[in-house]
């Protein structure tokens, strides 16, 4: 049975014919849409690897299927850079070595980004490691990445402090 649904990926909208119902958002993006950045890890959402954000709330899209998101706007790490220019979160990863092989590092960075944007972690760096609990990294990859979410949430805290002066 073919199944036609819209979804905004990353900004452009798109209209997928699926030949099966029952695909997981994570299977179209990486299939469909050849948005390779979201990763497999264990497929059953025990890892994180496959996290986006679908309508600004971060999801394991393994866990999802593709055809219960008709309509909605899905950010994916291919989607976060402007132009040539890093997100904050990136380029923190960058800069505090948040990441080894990197298989993790699309999921943890997605999820960091849409734990900023829930505005619950603050700066205690057991919150943000609560935070993105969900986020398993095989390399260890831990204590640089929660320096990098802590350096992006205190930027966030003194351009608001600023605007607000
Ligand atoms: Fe989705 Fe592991 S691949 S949680
Ligand atoms: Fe290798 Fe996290 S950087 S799994």
């Amino acid at each position: 049975m073919n199944l036609a649904i819209r979804l905004t990926v990353n900004g452009e909208q798109r209209e997928i014919v699926l030949d099966d119902p029952r695909v997981t958002l994570l299977d179209l993006l990486r299939e469909r849409l050849d948005l390779t950045g979201t990763k497999k890890g264990c497929d059953r959402g025990q890892c994180g690897a496959c996290t986006v954000l679908v309508d600004g709330r971060r999801i394991n899209s393994c866990l999802t299927l593709a055809a219960s998101h008709e309509g909605a706007e899905i950010l994916t790490i291919e989607g976060v850079a402007q132009g040539d220019q890093l997100h904050p979160v990136q380029a923190a990863f960058i800069a505090h070595d948040g990441f080894q092989c990197g298989f993790c590092t699309p999921g943890q960075i997605m999820s960091a980004i849409g734990l900023l944007a829930e505005g619950q972690a603050g700066d205690d760096p057991e919150r943000i490691r609560e935070g993105l609990s969900g986020n398993l990294c095989r390399c260890g990859a831990y204590a640089g990445i929660v320096e990098a979410v802590l350096d992006v949430q205190k930027a966030l805290a003194s351009t608001k402090t600023e605007r607000a002066a």
